[in-house]
């Protein structure tokens, strides 16, 4: 039986032992660990440590079964069961990609071309948690998103996020359909053939030689969600691409995340595709290339 103990120890031997384990940032995972059993923020944690709070025996040995959990390398967002993404808190678990900070870059670029638009039409393809149309549906005033995806498992935590965020979309804002992106907007998108304002994804991109070295990604990111499909990665990608130009209205723009590595490759395979005004890659806050935005053209003038 785990006995009482000060938090500000707690915290010190779990961000050791996390530390040890090759996680970081460690005192922070180790907060926020500590912030989900005391059903608290981690601002009220490091002041509670601060304090002198002692932890209940029980809350000291859930503490300490998470920790195992964390070092064993079980994603953090899998223990806490959220994910943070810009202005929302997505439920996630096994079955679905924890989204990144860099998405939420990507995102910004799409909610930016929102912007200027009377009641976009947007399409979110590859939608995993639905990380990216609930955030474009909770942030742009009068949007319909409609998001796709195609893996059961992830799909129904997507559904489980647009009930779980209801209170804050208003109604009918949200359209989520499960689906393949190869032959979408012939298929089950065909209704929004040519009508849509903006589509953005984040479609799986490794190379099927290239395993993620980071346990938490290669043990528990579904399979589906990671590689893209051939040595170059680019299969579900160019599938994106011939989706979008299919759907998108004349001047509607394509924002899709890649590696970054892929900038030119992506770039070159949108431009195999008739019909782009523009395309260009945009980089991420690190500099490094990671989305293309392609810009369909105008209908030419009569
Ligand atoms: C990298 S994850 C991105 C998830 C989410 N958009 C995000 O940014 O967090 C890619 C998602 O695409 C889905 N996916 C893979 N192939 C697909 C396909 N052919 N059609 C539709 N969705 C697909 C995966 O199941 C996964 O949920």
């Amino acid at each position: 039986m785990t006995a009482t103990r000060r938090l500000d120890v707690a915290l010190r031997a779990a961000a050791e032992r996390l530390d040890a384990a090759g996680v970081t940032p460690a005192r922070g995972d180790a907060e926020r660990l500590a912030a989900h059993v005391l059903g608290a923020s981690t601002g009220e944690v490091a002041a509670a440590a601060i304090t002198g709070r002692v932890l209940a025996a029980a809350d000291a040995e859930r503490l300490d079964a998470l920790v195992d959990q964390r070092a064993a390398r079980v994603p953090l967002q899998h223990l806490t069961g959220r994910a943070p993404f810009r202005t929302i808190d997505l439920d996630v678990g096994p079955g679905v990609f924890v989204p990144r900070p860099e998405t939420e870059v990507v995102t910004e670029l799409a909610v930016r071309l929102c912007a200027g638009l009377a009641d976009p039409l947007v399409v979110d393809l590859c939608t995993g948690s639905g990380a990216i149309a609930l955030s474009i549906a909770v942030e742009v005033p009068g949007a319909r998103v409609v998001a796709l995806e195609l893996d059961p498992a992830a799909h129904a935590w997507a559904r489980r996020n647009v009930e779980q965020l209801a209170p804050r979309l208003a109604p009918r804002t949200l359209d989520l359909r499960a689906g393949d992106v190869a032959g979408a907007d012939g298929g089950v998108l065909a209704d929004l053939a040519g009508a849509v304002d903006v589509v953005v994804a984040n479609p799986p991109y490794i190379p099927s030689w290239a395993v993620p070295l980071d346990p938490e990604v290669a043990e528990h990111d579904p399979r589906i969600a990671l590689y893209g499909g051939g040595d170059d990665g680019l299969t579900v990608p160019a599938a994106v691409v011939r989706a979008a130009a299919g759907l998108l209205r004349p001047g509607g723009v394509l924002v899709m995340e890649h590696g970054d590595l892929q900038g030119a490759a992506v770039r070159a395979l949108a431009r195999a595709v008739d019909g782009w005004a523009g395309v260009v890659t945009e980089p991420d806050l690190t500099g490094r290339d990671r989305a293309l935005v392609a810009r369909r053209a105008e209908r030419a003038p009569r």
